[in-house]
């Protein structure tokens, strides 16, 4: 598979009668989806006409740390540096790529940088399934039509006040046939926003996260937290009533705890269903895939979150990763190629973090909060996982690959202000 991208400025008519100066990919909102299959050998050049830096990073890809787009490796305005990576069986799921620029993560994704990134199996369980992608971004614009630019409160509990695009449409409409099975991919790809999406009158059936499929269906579920960063599958069976609407809402939600970090309730698009005759609703295979437990870790390690400063208003850079700010020359953890680790992600802060680690999939495997720790309901590939204020996440990992690695929050002003540190995999 081979493609090129270029990411330059495009003016776009987003508000009536204003033209939005925007970042795009192609000049596309979102960019382009690549979709690809496991196997594959993807090589995408990149040209950057932006006025700064950027790279592209392939999030959730278990990709060789030299073309992982990190900000070791930036791409100076002007250049075009291409991409070369294969996607190895077991890898199919739902990723994403964005700009992952030293200290302008936030700004070049809030500008309209991000798409989707599909990586398909051969036997695929629920290839029968009809399926819809839907990439979730915020954007804020001010009076003017152009997108704002981050404030220090945003820096403080992430980027506040924008409105949710799917597919870079508000508020679209969806028709679908009365009764119609449909897996929907969806994709949280906005800076801070917690999606904790509902459908009502619905309920879900979850069949994927982060790395594609998990081993069996879990639901009916009527509500799925989707964490910034992350990605779900889930199966949806549409009402049998011709001509009837539904809206797909990201519900309110609290991500600190002085009340600062709190996301309205917000809907996403709208359900229609046509005024056809209602469709028989598909079977849905009652396992999809084995999801192989990593076995026992052979070293453990302790990532602890932290704040500097006594409250939320400390300002950017009050969020750390171990009482540090991010450094690109310094080495913070040292695992080896092979190794199963449990990572401990202890949140000492006033506020949710999404941890996102570069580099492999991982599992969940346990949730603590005051000594108690309850393990992780169902197997599951994820690559970024929420941590409550106040509790403790463990993780399995094991990286395959050596290089040098991001591990961070991805709330991306958290990011750039600097709650991110650098894993060396050794060989
Ligand atoms: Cu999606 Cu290091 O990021
Ligand atoms: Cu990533
Ligand atoms: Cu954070």
């Amino acid at each position: 598979f081979s493609a090129s991208l270029v990411a330059a400025p495009a003016d776009v008519s987003l508000l009536e009668g204003r033209t939005s100066s925007l970042w795009l990919y192609n000049g596309l909102l979102p960019g382009p989806v690549v979709d690809v299959r496991e196997g594959d050998r993807v090589r995408i050049a990149v040209e950057n006409r932006l006025p700064l830096d950027t790279t592209v990073h392939w999030h959730g890809l278990p990709v060789p740390a030299d073309q992982d787009g990190s900000p070791m490796d930036p791409v100076p305005p002007g250049a075009t540096r291409i991409y070369e990576f294969d996607l190895p069986a077991g890898t199919a799921g739902t990723y994403w790529y964005h700009p992952h620029a030293h200290r302008t993560t936030a700004q070049q994704v809030s500008m309209g940088l991000a798409a989707p990134f599909i990586v398909r199996a051969a036997n695929d369980p629920l290839a029968h399934v009809p399926e819809v992608t839907m990439l979730v971004t915020g954007i804020r614009l001010d009076a003017g039509g152009q997108v704002s630019p981050g404030t220090a409160m945003d820096f403080t509990v992430g980027r506040q006040g924008e409105q949710l695009l799917v597919n870079g449409g508000r508020l679209p409409v969806h028709g679908v046939r009365p009764g119609s099975t449909q897996r929907w991919r969806i994709l949280n790809a906005t800076s801070a926003r917690y999606l904790r999406l509902a459908l009502d009158g619905h309920a879900f059936t979850l069949v994927g996260t982060d790395g594609g499929l998990l081993g069996a269906p879990v639901g009916p579920l009527s509500e799925v937290l989707v964490a910034p960063a992350q990605r779900v599958e889930l199966v949806v069976t549409v009402s049998a009533t011709p001509g009837a609407r539904f809206t797909l809402r990201a519900q309110r939600h609290a991500i600190d705890a002085m009340g600062m970090g709190t996301y309205a309730g917000e809907d996403l698009l709208t359900i229609a269903t046509t005024a056809e005759s209602p469709v028989a609703p598909l079977a849905i295979p009652a396992t999809l895939r084995p999801v192989a437990s990593l076995g026992p870790a052979v070293a453990r390690k302790r990532v602890t979150l932290t704040q500097s400063g006594m409250g939320m208003m400390a300002g950017a850079g009050s969020f750390l990763i171990d009482g540090r700010p991010f450094d690109m020359d310094r080495v913070d953890y040292v695992s080896r190629v092979g190794d199963v680790e449990d990572w401990e992600i202890v949140n000492r802060t006033m506020m949710d973090h999404p941890i996102h680690v570069h580099g492999t999939q991982f599992q969940l495997a346990s949730r603590g909060s005051g000594g108690l720790a309850v393990p992780a309901p169902y197997a599951a590939w994820i690559d970024t996982v929420d941590v409550p204020s106040g509790t403790t996440a463990t993780i399995r990992m094991r990286q395959d690959m050596p290089g040098k690695r991001m591990v961070h929050c991805h709330i991306l002003e958290h990011e750039d202000a600097g709650m991110m540190a650098v894993l060396e995999v050794r060989p």
